[in-house]
């Protein structure tokens, strides 16, 4: 079965009580659910991974190469910082999608800038879950491609 690798970044595990003014109230384990949902309904298999720490993402991202064919990923902080996870995703060449639930472009300078979009096929930024959900069906059609 294709699978798509799903990929959350640090404090996304905090989703629900972190900044629920910027983030809403939904839960990691509510998005997973929905992910899972619409995975289910295309016939494609999910390997959903969340880490605070840089190298295990990396890692993740660099075993998947052969296992994965495509990634779906909210870098949150690292989405400003990380060359490292930049350089997994040209170094695997799956075609990646990044997401994010708030609109990075409407906050903080420092968010404005993301390493990752570059090596990304897109982005998708501002929708809360549904950034996920269409992030998800995007990454579907690249791994069917
Ligand atoms: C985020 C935006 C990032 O700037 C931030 O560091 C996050 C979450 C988002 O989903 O809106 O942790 O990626």
């Amino acid at each position: 079965m294709t699978r798509v690798l799903v990929i959350h970044g640090p404090n996304l595990n905090l989703l629900g009580k972190r900044e629920p003014d910027v983030y809403g109230d939904v839960t990691i384990e509510e998005i997973n659910k929905r992910l899972q949902q619409f995975a289910r309904k295309k016939k494609v298999d999910l390997d959903i991974f969340q880490s605070n720490h840089e190298g295990e993402i990396v890692d993740k991202i660099g075993k998947a190469k052969n296992r994965c064919k495509a990634l779906l990923i909210n870098p949150a902080a690292y989405t400003h910082t990380s060359v490292a996870i930049r350089d997994a995703i040209m170094a695997t060449g799956i075609p990646a999608v990044e997401v994010h639930l708030s609109n990075i472009y409407s906050r903080e300078d420092f968010r404005h800038i993301s390493l990752i979009a570059s090596v990304a096929k897109g982005q998708i930024s501002g929708f809360g879950i549904d950034s996920y959900m269409y992030g998800l069906e995007a990454a579907i059609n690249l791994a069917k491609k």
